[in-house]
C-alpha cells in the first residue's frame, strides 16, 4: 500500500476514469508514493467510509453519483461557499482533523470553455437540464454575472432552480422554463451547455433538437442552422465522444465541444487542492482518452 492515498467514492463507480487520470498525473510529477483508486460506497455507508478513509490517512477524495449531495446529510464536512450554495461536493480534503468540501465541476466546465477559446464574459448562457450538473454550472455563471436561461423537460424544475439561483446570487437575469420555447431560447443564447443524459446510454440516439416543438412549416435542419450557427455548443457528455446533438450542431456551423476537458479540468482542480501542485493537463487528457478507447 502507498503512503499517500486518494480515491473516488461512488455507486456504481467501476466505470470511473478518475483513477487512470490521477494516476497518470501523479506519475508525471514523479509522485510515485501516491495512489488513486475507485471505491464502491453505497449512500448509506458514506459517513462510515469517509471516517475510515480519514483514520487511514487519506490525502483526499472525490465523490461522484449519487454521493455529491448525500454528503450534506453526514454533517462531516465544512463546505466552501460555492459547494454550500450548489448543495453538492465532488472533492474532499482531510486537514488537521477536519474535512473540507469543494465542488470543482463548474470551474472545470469554465476552464474547458476557456481552453477551447470561448470567451464567456457578458455572454448569454443557455443551460439545458435542471439536475445536479446544471445546478452547479448555472450557479457558477450566475455568480459571474452572466445572463442564464435554464430549459428543462420538466418546466417547474427549471423555474424552481432559476429562482433559487437568482436568490442566492442576486442575479436577476436568471430564468427557467420548459422546452416549449426552446428554439427561441437557442436563438437568443451565445453559448449553449447541454447537461442532461440525452445522447448517452438509453438516450444515445436522442438529441435535444428532437425534443423541441416544430410548426408544420418549420424544418428541423433549417431551425438548427438558424439557432446555433457560429455559436459555442458544449455537451458535457463525453461518452459517446460526439452526441447526436453535437453532430447536428456541428453540421449547422456551430463550434462544438464535448465533456472530456470538463472531466479533466475538474480533476486537475481537485488535484491542486490536494497537493498544491499543478498537474500536467495533457497527460491527464491522454489518460482519459486512452481509457475511453479501451472501453469501446
Ligand atoms: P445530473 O446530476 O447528471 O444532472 P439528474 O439530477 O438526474 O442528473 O438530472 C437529469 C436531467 O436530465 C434532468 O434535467 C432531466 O429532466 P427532468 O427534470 O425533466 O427529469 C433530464 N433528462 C433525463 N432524461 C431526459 C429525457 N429523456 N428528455 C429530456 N430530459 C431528460
Amino acid at each position: 500500500m502507498k503512503n499517500c492515498r486518494f480515491g473516488v467514492f461512488g455507486f456504481p463507480v467501476s466505470h470511473s476514469l478518475s483513477p487512470a487520470m490521477h494516476t497518470a498525473a501523479f506519475n508525471a510529477l514523479g509522485m510515485t508514493d501516491c495512489e488513486y483508486k475507485a471505491y464502491a460506497v453505497e449512500p448509506e455507508n458514506l459517513k462510515e467510509a469517509i471516517l475510515k478513509a480519514q483514520a487511514e490517512g487519506f490525502g483526499g477524495l472525490n465523490l461522484t453519483i449519487p454521493l455529491k449531495e448525500k454528503i450534506f446529510e453526514t454533517d462531516l464536512i465544512i463546505p466552501d461557499a460555492f459547494a454550500e450554495k450548489a448543495g453538492a461536493v465532488n472533492t474532499l480534503t482531510f486537514k488537521d482533523g477536519r474535512i473540507y468540501g469543494y465542488n470543482t465541476d463548474a470551474a472545470g466546465a469554465f476552464a474547458a470553455l476557456e481552453e477551447a477559446g470561448c470567451q464567456t464574459d457578458g455572454k448569454k448562457i443557455l443551460i439545458v437540464g435542471a439536475g445536479g450538473a446544471s445546478k452547479s454550472i448555472s450557479l457558477f455563471f450566475a455568480e459571474r454575472g452572466n445572463s442564464v436561461k435554464i430549459i428543462n423537460r420538466t418546466a417547474e424544475k427549471a423555474q424552481r432552480l432559476a429562482d433559487e439561483i437568482a436568490e442566492k446570487t442576486g442575479n436577476s437575469n436568471v430564468s427557467g422554463s420548459g422546452f416549449e420555447s426552446g428554439w427561441n431560447d437557442l436563438k437568443e443564447a451565445d453559448i449553449i451547455i447541454q447537461t442532461t443524459e440525452l445522447g448517452m446510454g438509453k438516450y444515445e440516439d436522442v438529441s435535444l433538437f428532437d425534443k423541441l416543438p416544430l410548426l408544420k412549416t418549420e424544418q428541423k435542419e433549417e431551425m438548427i442552422r438558424s439557432c446555433v450557427s457560429k455559436k459555442t455548443v458544449f455537451d458535457i457528455v463525453y461518452n459517446p465522444e460526439e452526441t447526436t446533438f453535437l453532430k447536428e450542431s456541428k453540421a449547422a456551423g456551430a463550434e462544438t465541444m464535448n465533456g472530456m476537458m470538463m472531466l479533466v479540468f475538474q480533476g486537475a482542480l481537485a488535484f491542486e487542492i490536494w497537493t498544491g501542485k499543478k498537474p500536467d493537463i495533457g497527460v491527464m487528457r491522454k489518460a482519459v482518452s486512452d481509457a475511453l478507447l479501451k472501453k469501446d
